[in-house]
């Protein structure tokens, strides 16, 4: 299905919504519905130890920080992407926070963190992409794909 909306146009549209999004993205329902995926994917996890996990459109991370408790300790990577610089930076500064995490802001920003990346804990990646256009991640395998939300939209 193509976008309605240009890449461009929809960039600006969800750079513009990201702080009313951040005030009004906590529905009970959508909240309900995220923590029935995220519960069967950390049932998942212990069954079978994922290694690779893609979240679409991640948005400010909080699916992200879902994933940093589900696989705390854990050597495994989770790519997000978005097609918002807003929206990743709000993600970034979220995943910052941690301090059991490696966190990996990539494309627009030309080099990646120097922080160093231990094994024993789970590497983050954010990714400024449209979703239509998924090449960056030719070369790659993902065990698990994610795409979820908290809006009440
Ligand atoms: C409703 S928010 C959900 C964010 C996040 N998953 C969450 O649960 O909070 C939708 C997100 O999709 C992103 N988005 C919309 N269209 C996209 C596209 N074509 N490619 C990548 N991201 C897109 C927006 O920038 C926005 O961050």
């Amino acid at each position: 299905m193509k976008n309605v909306l240009s890449s461009n146009e929809l960039k600006r549209f969800w750079d513009k919504f990201t702080s009313s999004y951040l005030k009004t993205s906590n529905s009970i329902d959508s909240l309900f519905t995220t923590m029935c995926n995220l519960t069967m994917l950390e049932d998942l996890n212990k069954q079978v130890k994922i290694k690779n996990v893609l979240e679409l459109a991640c948005g400010p991370g909080k699916g992200l920080i879902h994933l940093a408790n589900i696989f705390q300790g854990q050597n495994a990577t989770i790519c997000g992407t978005d097609l918002s610089t807003k929206m990743l930076d709000v993600a970034y500064d979220n995943l910052k926070r941690r301090k059991d995490i490696n966190v990996e802001y990539k494309n627009f920003r030309n080099s990646s963190d120097s922080q160093s990346n231990e094994s024993d804990r789970p590497t983050f990646h954010l990714y400024e992409c449209d979703n239509e256009n998924m090449d960056i991640f030719h070369d790659k395998n993902f065990d698990v794909l994610l795409s979820i939300t908290h809006s009440t939209l």
